[in-house]
C-alpha cells in the first residue's frame, strides 16, 4: 500500500528521471490517446466516448507526452452514482475508465504519476470511493493498484467481451494516497 512518504519519494524519483510531461488532455490530443488505447488495450471506444469524458471530467483526463510531443500514455475517470454496499442509497464513485502507457515507456513510473495526479482531481467531485475493473490476468496493473492502496472487492464474471473475469477494486477516499 502506498504511504504518503512512499508516494512523495516515488514522485521525487520520477521528477529526477523524467523525460516526459504529464498534463491535462485537450481536444487535439484525442487522436493520440485513441492511438495509445488501440495499441495497448483490447477495449476500445468510439471517438464520441472520449470526447464526452473530456467534456464532462476534463481535470482528471491526463496525458503523458514524450520529448517529441507524442502521447505515450493517458488516464481518464468519470463519476458514477452506484448503490452503496448493503443499501439502496446511491453514492458517488470515481470510476477509472481507462489507463494505458505505450510499451516502450513502461516501468518508468508514468502510470503511477498519472494515477497520483488524477485521483485528487476526481476526488474533488465529492466521491466516496475510487473504483476500477481489471482483468484477473493483468498482474502488472493489479500490482500497481494494490501499491496505491486499492483492494480487491469482488470478481465480475465474464466482464470482458472475450469472457475474461475482472477484479472489481476499491479504494476509499479517506485512505491516504
Ligand atoms: C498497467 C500499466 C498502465 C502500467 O504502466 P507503467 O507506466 O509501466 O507503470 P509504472 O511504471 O508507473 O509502475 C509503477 C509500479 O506498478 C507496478 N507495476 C507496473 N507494471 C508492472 C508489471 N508489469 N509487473 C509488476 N508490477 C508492475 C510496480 O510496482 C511498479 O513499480 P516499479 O517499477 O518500481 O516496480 C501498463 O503496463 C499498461 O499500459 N498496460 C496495458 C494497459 C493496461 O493494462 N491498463 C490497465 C487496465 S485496468
Amino acid at each position: 500500500m502506498g504511504t504518503d512518504k512512499e508516494t512523495q519519494s516515488r514522485s521525487n524519483d520520477i521528477m529526477e528521471k523524467s523525460t516526459y510531461t504529464i498534463r491535462p488532455c485537450c481536444l487535439e490530443d484525442l487522436e493520440g490517446v485513441i492511438n495509445v488505447n488501440e495499441k495497448e488495450l483490447p477495449e476500445d471506444y468510439p471517438y464520441f466516448f472520449y470526447k464526452s469524458i473530456l467534456d464532462s471530467f476534463p481535470e482528471s483526463f491526463l496525458v503523458a507526452i514524450n520529448e517529441d510531443g507524442h502521447i505515450i500514455g493517458y488516464i481518464m475517470w468519470r463519476v458514477e452514482r452506484l448503490p452503496a454496499l448493503n443499501s439502496l442509497n446511491l453514492i458517488r464513485k470515481g470510476h477509472l475508465v481507462s489507463i494505458a502507457v505505450s510499451k516502450d515507456y513502461r516501468r518508468k513510473g508514468i502510470a503511477w504519476e498519472l494515477l497520483v495526479k488524477s485521483m485528487p482531481e476526481i476526488r474533488r467531485r465529492k466521491i466516496s470511493e475510487y473504483v476500477l475493473e481489471v482483468r484477473v490476468s493483468n498482474y502488472g496493473a493489479i500490482n500497481l493498484y494494490k501499491r496505491l492502496g486499492y483492494k480487491i472487492d469482488s470478481i465480475k464474471k465474464k466482464y470482458y467481451r472475450d469472457g475474461e473475469n475482472a477484479y472489481f477494486m476499491i479504494k476509499t477516499v479517506n485512505n491516504p494516497l
